[in-house]
């Protein structure tokens, strides 16, 4: 307050400075700077010191959900209340061969629950949804609000994966955009508020969250992935959201392969009933914790792969958005197979060289808007724990760019460890954190 009486506007270089030396944000300064970046008034380079400053000095319970809310509020909110059925979402905070979405929208459906999943497309090394979906011929991401209600009312479908639009938390996308130039999206407070920001904006009725922890993770340290969890939960139960999140490893890919097309065949093995076994328990547990979320889980989610009612529902879900379920799926152009230098047990297989070695084949970006290849990706031969002989093949690489090959293969051995023991694995859901 002003000695006049009148209020003071905020200025974004004493907002700036404040959190700089370490200040904790007034919710008026906070609510200012979010809308005044969204309108442009608040210049890219102003925004990226700050986000630097917030890197730093961290924002508390009360300015990481005021910093959420400002940017649910930038954009336009949806509501699924009137729809007259349970809502309920998952968000991974990204993996290796992390295809779970896409058996797992469908099953929860099949459970009685509907599913609005308003997803991304990947970067770097963890790849996206869409872009998986996408190598589905005719499939399309870019839905209508009128098209995603009548999906999720459609008593054959009831669930939806598609483009979250540049609608829902726009200050958001501005804001991650620069963050990804800028060394600033390693800080828990602004992964936080910017992963819930578009979750409180699609409207969920409840979430869960699927936090990984690992090399092929943002949080490579148990602690650090607890404390992101922990702070969306807060975020959620603070918006009314109610939500929950599991802790899961991501030291190595999930399942057997990564790469867009190679995913979707492994995710329609699981809905057939087959699949990995760290896909089908992974796939199980967050469709359990769905379903207790909205007050069904006298289901057995397990019975609606075996009854091929999961299957059914995948089936609509991509025909209601355009695809062929039954067309084939793209294929590379060339391959190469690595084959195991020595005998012995694979001890690793590093998540973050596979996914590496996916990235430089073609089936992820380097930067936001870049084309990816449908078919390239990491088909893995063994996993870990498994004896091998010298001279056995490992994996093979899919590339539509062969001199992508070299480079790949290079890096894909750096990730394998081959060993005399056969390696203690920790359990792949590690913990689950509720508000
Ligand atoms: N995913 C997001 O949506 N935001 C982040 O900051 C990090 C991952």
């Amino acid at each position: 307050m002003r000695s006049d009486g009148a209020v003071s506007m905020p200025d974004v270089i004493s907002i700036i400075r404040a959190k700089r030396d370490g200040r904790e944000l007034r919710g008026d300064e906070i609510d200012w700077v979010v809308e005044a970046f969204a309108r442009g008034i608040v210049a890219d380079e102003q925004m990226a010191a700050l986000a630097m400053a917030i890197w730093f000095r961290g924002m508390t319970r009360a300015e990481t959900a005021r910093w959420t809310t400002a940017m649910v509020d930038s954009g336009r909110r949806l509501d699924f209340t009137g729809l007259g059925v349970p809502t309920v979402d998952k968000h991974s905070t990204g993996g290796v061969g992390d295809k779970i979405t896409l058996p797992l929208a469908p099953l929860v459906a099949a459970c009685g629950a509907a599913v609005p999943q308003l997803s991304g497309r990947g970067l770097g090394h963890t790849g996206g949804t869409l872009d998986k979906l996408e190598s589905i011929p005719g499939w399309r991401a870019d839905l209508s609000s009128a098209e995603i209600a009548h999906m999720l009312t459609d008593s054959a479908v009831g669930a939806v994966v598609c483009a979250a639009g540049a609608e829902l938390a726009p200050a958001d996308h501005r804001l991650y955009a620069l963050r990804d130039v800028t060394g600033t999206v390693e800080s828990i407070p602004l992964i936080a508020s910017s992963i819930m920001s578009k979750k409180i904006a699609e409207g969920t009725g409840a979430l869960v969250l699927d936090v990984k922890v690992g090399s092929g993770a943002f949080m490579t340290e148990l602690g650090d992935a607890r404390e992101l969890a922990r702070t969306m939960v807060e975020l959620g139960a603070d918006a009314g959201l109610p939500t929950s999140a599991l802790l899961t490893r991501m030291d190595t890919p999930l399942g057997r392969t990564v790469g867009n097309a190679l995913e979707v065949r492994e995710a329609v093995e699981v809905l057939a009933g087959g699949g990995p076994a760290d896909v089908v328990e992974l796939t199980l547990g967050l469709a359990r914790e769905m379903l207790a979320a909205v007050g069904l889980d006298a289901t057995d989610p397990a019975d609606r792969l075996r009854d091929g009612s999961a299957m059914d529902r995948w089936r609509a879900m991509i025909v209601a958005q355009g695809g062929d379920p039954d067309a084939p799926l793209p294929a590379a152009a060339s391959t190469e197979t690595v084959f195991a230098p020595r005998g012995g047990v694979v001890t690793e297989l590093d998540a973050l060289a596979v996914g590496t070695a996916a990235w430089r084949l073609g089936a992820g970006r380097a930067r936001q808007g870049a084309a990816v290849q449908a078919g390239a990706g990491v088909e893995l031969h063994v996993g870990i724990g498994d004896a091998v002989r010298a001279g056995q093949p490992l994996a093979t690489l899919h590339t539509d760019t062969p001199e992508a090959l070299p480079a790949a293969v290079t890096g894909f051995l750096e990730g394998v460890r081959i060993g005399d023991r056969t390696p203690v694995r920790p359990p792949l859901i590690v913990e689950r954190i509720t508000a």
